[in-house]
């Protein structure tokens, strides 16, 4: 069967495309199938986020659709920015110009611990919910380094990757850390009991 990805956020696209092809999961993403769906990501979790995203492409396309709502929460902050990460510093900044506010913000934080996370949400055409949840926990580095990855990637540092920041690791090594990796990993765990249910 066929999936849609329900995301226009080409690096977490390109992510998934190649963790869920990778577990033998078919996805085309959302734009390949013909839909152009900016919703309200209005939800308190980051799990309800990811729900309102698939929900709405499932229910246009009439096809299972999975997507994952992520976000960067720094201890130091209390938790933020959170399920608001995307919009960080309001609207029509760049991932540099957000991630160095989040530095500045952190300048004098002696605390730099912080968790990426990650929600995966699939929504089937008969309105059955399939889901994922992943964290991957590190620090908010002083200053980026790296060029690979995308967001937040180039501020946040890896102790169990000798320090290296997510910039700075392979894209293979990035999935078998992240977030996202982690909850599509669980989110296929879970799909094979849902099939092997029905
Ligand atoms: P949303 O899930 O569309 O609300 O966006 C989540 C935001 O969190 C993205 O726009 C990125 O800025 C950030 N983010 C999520 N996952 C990652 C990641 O793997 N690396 C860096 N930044 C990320």
């Amino acid at each position: 069967m066929r999936f849609v990805l329900a995301s226009n956020n080409k690096g977490k696209l390109i992510e998934m495309k190649a963790i869920l092809s990778e577990q033998g999961v078919e996805v085309i993403s959302q734009r390949e199938a013909g839909l152009n769906l900016e919703v309200e990501e209005n939800g308190e979790t980051f799990a309800d986020n990811a729900y309102i995203k698939a929900k709405a492409a499932s229910e246009v396309l009439g096809l299972p659709a999975i997507s994952d709502d992520s976000g960067l929460c720094v201890e130091a902050l209390g938790g933020a920015p959170g399920v608001h990460t995307a919009r960080y510093g309001g609207e029509g900044l760049s991932d540099e110009d957000r991630y160095l506010l989040l530095l500045k913000n952190m300048e004098n934080a002696e605390d730099r611990r912080a968790k990426f996370v990650s929600a995966v949400v699939c929504v089937m055409p008969n309105g059955d919910v399939i889901s994922g949840y992943g964290e991957c926990h590190g620090e908010i580095l002083y200053a980026p380094k790296g060029n690979g990855g995308f967001g937040y990637d180039p501020i946040f540092g890896l102790p169990e990757m000798g320090g290296k920041s997510m910039s700075e690791i392979t894209a293979e090594e990035k999935n078998a850390v992240s977030h996202r990796g982690k909850a599509i990993e669980k989110f296929r765990e879970e799909l094979m009991k849902y099939y092997s249910e029905i």
